[in-house]
């Protein structure tokens, strides 16, 4: 089913992507997308911060865009080690993912830190791409929809709209691991989380609004999953790393 939301494809890196890999990886993105024709997605590739320079050179008018994988808070300030979303906007980045399950895991991030980054990232003119999903505990106990609804509220950006923000829903127990949900997982949480985004910002922007499956997406899963009708592409880690399976993945968007 075509919908009028344009697929995105987005690609986070974690902490990979030395200088060498992270030249190639741009480079043959950069080529493939300034070749490809129509391309029925939009592109992003989200890098480390040691190498956002060097890949937002490779990728600078090919199409293809570059986001941050968390930004402070805060604009500027006594903060050793973070990034803020100016910063992050002046480098290049254009897209922003903040709430991913391994910040909320690893730094401890709560719903309510993960809406003031998003908000950061609007304000710096990015677009956020806010991460939720419910773990394996979480889903045996029958809690999938209420913890995704509890995210999904705690987490959206005050004034978010269909332009500024995303949503990408990772089942923690897809990431990484090679479990992926099946179709009828994907779908059931998403509708139920376009049902809440209707409330939240209006029946009219939640139809607008992308909504992002992540977690083991791969080119051998990954026609199946998009072609969902309330999945807009996909948030993709260990697939991302290799430009010819990530390639794959946005064929299998420009096919939905
Ligand atoms: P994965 O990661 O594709 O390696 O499962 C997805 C993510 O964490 O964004």
């Amino acid at each position: 089913m075509s919908s009028t939301r344009r697929l995105l494809i987005a690609g986070n890196w974690k902490m990979n992507g030395l200088k060498k890999e992270a030249r190639q990886l741009s480079s043959q993105l950069a080529k493939r997308m300034s070749k490809a024709n129509k391309p029925a997605f939009d592109m992003v590739v989200c890098p480390p911060y040691p190498v956002m320079g060097l890949v937002g050179d490779l990728l600078k008018g090919s199409g293809v865009k570059m986001g941050s994988q968390d930004n402070h808070a805060q604009v500027s300030g006594a903060h050793t080690g973070d990034s803020s979303a100016t910063l992050l906007k002046n480098i290049g980045c254009t897209y922003a993912i903040v709430g991913h399950s391994e910040r909320r895991t690893d730094h401890n991030e709560k719903d309510a830190d993960v809406k003031a980054k998003a908000e950061a990232a609007i304000a710096a003119r990015m677009i956020s791409i806010v991460c939720i999903g419910e773990t394996l505990k979480q889903r045996n106990a029958g809690r999938t929809l209420s913890t995704n609804r509890k995210q999904l509220l705690g987490s959206l950006p005050t004034d978010a709209n269909a332009k500024n923000t995303v949503i990408a829903y990772e089942p923690v127990w897809a990431i990484g691991t090679g479990e992926v949900a099946t179709p009828a997982q994907a779908q059931e949480v998403h509708a139920a989380i376009r049902a809440e985004l209707a409330g939240a910002i209006g029946p009219k922007e939640a139809a607008k609004m992308r909504i992002l499956y992540g977690g083991s997406m791969k080119p051998g899963n990954a026609k199946e999953l998009i072609a969902l009708p309330d999945v807009d592409g996909g948030l993709i880690g260990g697939a991302s790393l290799n430009a010819a399976d990530f390639w794959a993945i946005a064929e299998a968007a420009h096919q939905k």
